[in-house]
């Protein structure tokens, strides 16, 4: 199986965080999104440890809430520990509800408007990542006006292709995100920054991409920002306390996909800031990592139910489930792969091969292409695998469809995180 977090049961039925998923289908009916919260506090924890193994202290993780944002998430990150990413006034407004410490909080993205930040700032947000020199002053000229001196970090991009899907690549020098470092401007802004009377700054960050197995990015990326922090130390005589990595470790959506020793990754990037740190004489600052994806996609699956059974004679066979795009919408975005099963027929044979479409009136709306099944019918229920990140927090009403509920399991129970959406929610804003 993909994860230990998925079995068989002696009923032939698919498992998820030791729970029966047929009997969690019928009690919450589909399409139903399931997580594992002893998986995610997995995850967390095993972030943790190993930055406080490897890194100086307060290094700590943040759970990049983009993958999933929801109350539930916010209050496991604040019991666990653990720092937020946060992008938005969605996203910030929901952590604030939850009761997340918002001092933990990153304030993310590529165009914060006046109206964000002052909501950043009301609602107590702990560190801005400044994206662009627009932003910095901007910033500078609110926080005067709020009467703060925000603590602030200074988004660059160290010029790598990390080698993965080209829409979530995100730290090469033409990316839309930071200030490259290759061009100068990352140490003009520094410049600039350092004498905005109110902003406090403490270092800087960068994000190479998403779904990246090999450690070389990282290292390449951690060996680049450490130059820059020493450049700047050198030519602006500023000390960085703080660098943040990013995130971006892939997880396995299917069998061909490696299982990553996190731990062992984080070490091995450990490694070459110590080298770096010899190098130029300089002490470790604080690093922090913002994992969205390998903290949260394994902990989830999406449970559907199979409408209908299209074979499409010479051509090509389609299971028709009660959901799609506008629950997960990564294959029509990303060609995204996926591990589907029939969860109630676990031990029949998979003899089928077909594509997985959504109800959508679209024919792009597919889970996925090709994928060897047991031949299902109506009314049974199909499982999605490692649904956890980017999918729930990407959902839409395309086609007035409501969203799915979030279900969490947790030692044999179940308890509902997210409701169902109704079609009365769907009309809420209509006027
Ligand atoms: N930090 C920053 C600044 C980011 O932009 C991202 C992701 C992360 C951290 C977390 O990266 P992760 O650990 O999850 O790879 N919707 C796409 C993924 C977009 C990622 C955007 N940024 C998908 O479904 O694959």
């Amino acid at each position: 199986m993909l994860c230990d977090n998925i079995s068989t049961n002696r009923e032939g039925h698919l498992t998820f965080a030791g729970m029966d998923t047929v009997s969690l289908a019928e009690k919450y009916g589909t399409p139903l999104y399931l997580m594992d919260e002893n998986k995610i506090r997995e995850h967390m924890r095993e972030y943790k440890t190993a930055m406080e193994k490897y890194f100086p202290e307060g290094s700590v993780p943040e759970f990049a809430s983009k993958a999933f944002s929801t109350k539930q998430i916010y209050r496991i990150a604040s019991e666990e520990g653990i720092d937020i990413d946060a992008v938005s006034q969605g996203e910030i407004y929901t952590a604030l509800k939850s009761g997340f410490p918002m001092e933990r909080c990153f304030f993310h993205g590529n165009n914060k408007t006046d109206g964000d930040i002052r909501f950043a700032i009301e609602s107590g947000v702990g560190y801005f990542v400044i994206d662009n020199e627009d932003e910095l002053l901007a910033l500078d000229i609110i926080s005067g006006e709020m009467g703060i001196k925000q603590k602030s970090i200074l988004r660059l991009s160290p010029g790598i292709d990390p080698h993965t899907h080209k829409k979530i690549s995100t730290g090469s020098v033409e990316s839309k995100f930071g200030v490259a470092i290759e061009t100068g401007q990352a140490l003009e802004l520094t410049e600039k920054a350092l004498k905005c009377e109110n902003i406090e700054l403490l270092g800087f960050h960068c994000h190479v991409g998403s779904q990246i197995f090999e450690s070389e990015p990282f290292i390449t990326a951690a060996d680049i920002m450490f130059s820059f922090i020493a450049e700047a130390k050198n030519k602006l005589n500023f000390n960085a306390k703080m660098l943040n990595l990013g995130g971006g470790f892939g997880v396995r959506y299917t069998e061909n996909d490696p299982l990553i020793d996190y731990g062992e990754k984080i070490g091995e990037v450990a490694a070459v800031l110590d080298d770096k740190c010899n190098k130029y004489g300089i002490s470790l600052p604080k690093i922090m990592l913002e994992p969205g994806r390998s903290v949260i996609a394994d902990a989830g699956m999406t449970l559907y139910t199979v409408g209908s059974v299209k074979e499409i004679k010479g051509y090509k066979n389609y299971v028709s489930i009660d959901g799609g795009m506008t629950d997960n919408p990564r294959y029509a975005l990303y060609e995204a792969e996926y591990t589907v099963e029939i969860a109630n027929k676990m031990n029949a044979e998979k003899n089928f091969v077909a594509t997985v479409a959504g109800r959508c009136c679209e024919s792009g709306d597919l889970i996925g292409e090709d994928f060897k099944m047991v031949k299902p019918q109506r009314g049974d229920i199909l499982a999605v695998m490692t649904t956890g990140a980017y999918n729930h927090s990407m959902a839409s009403n395309y086609n007035r469809v409501p969203r799915p509920p979030v279900v969490m399991l947790k030692n044999g129970k179940d308890y509902l995180a997210v409701k169902r959406e109704s079609l009365e929610d769907i009309l809420r804003l209509d006027v």
